[in-house]
C-alpha cells in the first residue's frame, strides 16, 4: 500500500513547521502513542515512519485496543523497523515493553460523540484509569514529555462573552449528561496531570485540541468532517442533524500536530489550546463548503438536507459556539495553524480520492 501524495506533502508541512530547536529536543528520543490507530495516530505516525529516522529518533512505540477495528494503513508503518506496536488497551496492559519511552503521548480514547455514548465507562476508563496507570508508571521514571490529550469540550457551552475561549475559561460543563462521559473524564484528566506534575515533578502538558479533521479520520466516524466526506465519496445527499446554525472552527490535523508536537516538547506542566482561531463557521456553511469542494473535484451533485438523527440524544449539551484563543501557544509554543479550511477540505477530500477505500473505510 503505497503513501498518498498528500499524506507525503503533509509530513513535509510538519517537519518544515517544527524549528530546529524542536527537531534537536527529539534527537535519540524513545516514543509511546497510545490510541495510536486513531485519526490523529495517522499523521502523527505517518510523520515518524516518513522523517523519523532523519530526527534520530531511536524507537516508536504504539499502544491500540484496535475498538474500531484494525485499519490497513497499520500494516504499512508496522513494517518498519522504527516501531513496536501492540494491540493492548490500556486499563489492563502491560506497559514494560515501553519502558524507556521519553516522550508519551496519551490519546487513546472514544473522540466521537456518537461512540463515547455508546461506550461511556470505556471512554471514562481511557481517559481517566488508563491516563492514572501511564502516570503511575512513568512517574519515577526520567521522561521528557508527558501530553495528555484533553479536549475543547471540556468548556462545555460558553457563554457568548467567552468566545474566543481562552485557557482561563472554567467552563460551563453538564456532570451528568449524556455527553459527561467524555467532557467530565478530560475534566478530571486534567486534574490527575496537574497533580503529579506538582507531586512527582513530572514535566505532563496538557492540550485541548478543537475540531481536528483531515487525512486519518475515517469515514464511518460519525463526526460532522466525516459524515460529509462520506456523502460525497459515496455521492448521498449531505445530512445535518441539527437546525445548521452552531459554529465551530476546524483545524487540519496536520496543521494541529505541529502543536502536540510543541506541547509535549515543552517539558513543564501546562495546558494548550490547539485549534484554528478562524473562520468560525456554521455546520451549514461548512456543508456547502464540502458540497461546492466536492462538485469540483468529484463532479458532486446532491443536496443539503436537515434530517432528526437515530440517536435521540445527538444534540443534547451540543456547544452552540467552539472557537479557541491560541494567543498563549502562538507565544510559548510559536504555532500559527496556517491551513484555511477550504484548502484543508480539498486535501482531506483529494487525499479520499486517491487513496484505496480500505484506507479510510472501516
Ligand atoms: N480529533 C479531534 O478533533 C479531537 C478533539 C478533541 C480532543 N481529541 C482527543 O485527541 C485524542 C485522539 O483523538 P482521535 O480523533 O484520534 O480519536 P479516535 O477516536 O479517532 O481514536 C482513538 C483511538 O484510541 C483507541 N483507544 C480507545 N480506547 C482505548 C484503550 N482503552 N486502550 C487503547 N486504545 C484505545 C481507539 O482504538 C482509537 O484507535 C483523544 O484523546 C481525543 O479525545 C481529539
Amino acid at each position: 500500500m503505497n503513501i498518498s501524495e498528500i499524506t507525503r506533502q503533509d509530513m513535509e508541512f510538519i517537519n518544515n513547521s517544527l524549528s530546529e530547536l524542536d527537531k534537536e529536543k527529539l534527537m535519540g528520543m524513545n516514543v509511546l502513542v497510545t490510541g495510536f490507530a486513531g485519526s490523529l495516530g495517522y499523521t502523527l505516525m505517518h510523520y515518524f515512519l516518513l522523517y523519523g529516522h532523519e530526527l534520530g529518533i531511536k524507537k516508536v512505540y504504539g499502544i491500540d485496543s484496535y475498538i474500531f477495528g484494525k485499519p490497513k494503513w497499520v500494516e504499512r508503518i508496522a513494517g518498519s523497523d522504527l516501531f513496536d506496536l501492540r494491540e493492548m488497551d490500556v486499563i489492563t496492559g502491560d506497559f514494560d515493553f515501553a519502558g524507556d519511552a521519553d516522550l508519551i503521548f496519551h490519546m487513546a480514547s472514544l473522540a466521537s460523540p456518537v461512540f463515547y455514548r455508546k461506550y461511556p465507562i470505556e471512554t471514562i476508563d481511557a481517559d481517566v484509569t488508563g491516563l492514572r496507570r501511564l502516570l503511575d508508571y512513568y512517574k519515577q521514571k526520567p521522561i521528557k514529555g508527558f501530553l495528555f490529550y484533553s479536549s475543547s469540550e471540556i468548556y462545555g457551552d460558553p457563554h457568548p462573552s467567552q468566545i474566543p475561549t481562552s485557557e482561563e475559561y472554567w467552563g460551563n460543563t453538564n456532570t451528568v449528561g449524556p455527553r459527561a462521559c467524555y467532557d467530565e473524564s478530560k475534566r478530571f484528566g486534567e486534574t490527575l496531570c496537574y497533580n503529579f506534575a506538582r507531586q512527582y515533578d513530572m514535566p505532563i502538558t496538557v492540550v485541548r485540541p478543537f475540531n481536528n479533521y483531515g487525512p486519518g479520520m475515517r469515514i464511518n466516524d460519525q463526526r460532522v468532517v466525516a459524515d460529509f466526506a462520506k456523502a460525497i465519496i459515496n455521492r448521498e445527499d449531505i445530512v445535518i442533524y441539527s437546525n445548521g446554525k452552531p459554529t465551530r472552527t476546524f483545524d487540519y490535523i496536520a496543521d494541529a500536530t505541529v502543536g502536540y508536537i510543541k506541547c509535549v516538547l515543552y517539558g513543564e506542566f501546562d495546558v494548550f489550546n490547539i485549534g484554528s482561531d478562524y473562520p468560525e463557521i456554521t455546520i451549514l456553511e461548512l456543508a456547502e463548503l464540502y458540497q461546492a469542494i466536492g462538485k469540483e473535484q468529484f463532479e458532486y451533485d446532491r443536496k443539503i438536507v436537515f434530517q432528526i438523527h437515530s440517536d435521540k440524544e445527538y444534540l443534547v449539551d451540543n456547544p452552540n459556539r467552539r472557537c479557541p484563543d491560541i494567543t498563549k501557544a502562538r507565544k510559548l509554543l510559536q504555532y500559527e495553524p496556517v491551513i484555511h479550511v477550504e484548502q484543508g477540505v480539498q486535501r482531506y477530500l483529494e487525499y479520499l480520492k486517491n487513496s484505496d477505500r480500505d484506507e479510510y473505510e472501516w
